[in-house]
């Protein structure tokens, strides 16, 4: 079977499957620029959901939303069934750390070994990790699902723009997140890195067993990761479908972005 029939397959079973995260309605303006204008999404259990949209369309703002680091003006956005906004700050701040977030570029710091820059997590979420196992194998595990184990010492400034992304991708993924959010994983890398990394992506998926909400331009990374996809336009969802019926679509908005 090949990856189109499968990501339908995938499509016809979804709605089966339970929400992992849901927005509805949601509203974010600056000044007078309307980013959102009453944006919806589902993301299932175990799926790979692509967001495309042209730049400044407002991806990032979503995803800022969902993490807080933006408020919504309006609309409501639940998380494994909890609504953000009626939580207190020690509940979200519990939920949060189901939830990997990999920024657009890699943001590890700078002053930090590869081992500093994946237990900093760690740290900071000390109490539901310190009777876990130890800090050392649950860095080495990480590093070792994204072929990076050797880097452990270095500094991110001897890190090619790939072994970047996957030691930030490692540092997501050391704290088991239910939820992975991509922004633009493979941007500013080179054509084969990039498969590399979206070749990850798939095997995070798997082994882990995460959902997640990515966000790209790349029309490899989409056709190749998405059990569905959605076009932001406007602020609003204009379609929704899976990467054979978007790509073969006779819309004018929507084969602008499979060319
Ligand atoms: N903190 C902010 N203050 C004011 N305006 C903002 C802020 N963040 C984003 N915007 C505006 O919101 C709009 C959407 O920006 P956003 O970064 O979400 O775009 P994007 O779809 O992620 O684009 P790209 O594909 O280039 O990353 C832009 O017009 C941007 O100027
Ligand atoms: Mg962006």
């Amino acid at each position: 079977m090949n990856t189109e029939q499968n990501n339908s397959k995938a499509i016809e079973n979804i709605e089966t499957k339970s929400v992992m995260l849901e927005i509805k309605d949601l509203r974010k303006s600056f000044g007078d620029n309307a980013v959102l204008n009453g944006f919806n999404l589902k993301l299932y259990e175990g799926e790979n959901l692509v967001i495309m949209g042209k730049s400044g369309s407002g991806k990032s703002v979503m995803i800022k939303c969902l993490v807080g680091l933006l408020q919504a003006d309006s609309g409501s956005i639940k998380i494994m069934d909890q609504e953000i906004n009626t939580l207190n700050q020690k509940d979200l701040n519990i939920l949060r750390t189901e939830i990997g977030f990999l920024f657009q570029g890699s943001a590890l710091y700078d002053s930090m070994t590869v081992r500093e820059n994946l237990e900093f997590p760690l740290r900071r979420h000390k109490s539901r990790f310190q009777n876990t196992s130890n800090m050392d194998e649950l860095v080495t595990e990480a590093l070792e699902s994204v072929g990076l184990l050797h880097a452990i010492d270095l500094m991110p400034a001897e890190l090619s723009g790939g072994m970047k992304r996957r030691i930030a991708l490692a540092r997501t993924l050391i704290l088991k997140p239910k939820i992975i959010l991509y922004d633009e994983p493979t941007s500013g890398l080179d054509p084969i890195t990039s498969k590399e990394i979206i070749a990850l992506m798939r095997s995070i998926q798997k082994q882990y067993k995460t959902s997640s909400l990515i966000i790209t331009h790349d029309v490899d990374c989409a056709r190749v990761v998405s059990e569905r996809i959605i076009l932001l336009v406007d602020g609003v969802n204009y379609v929704e479908g899976t990467y054979s019926e978007l790509s073969t679509s006779t819309d004018v908005q929507v084969k602008a972005f499979f060319k």
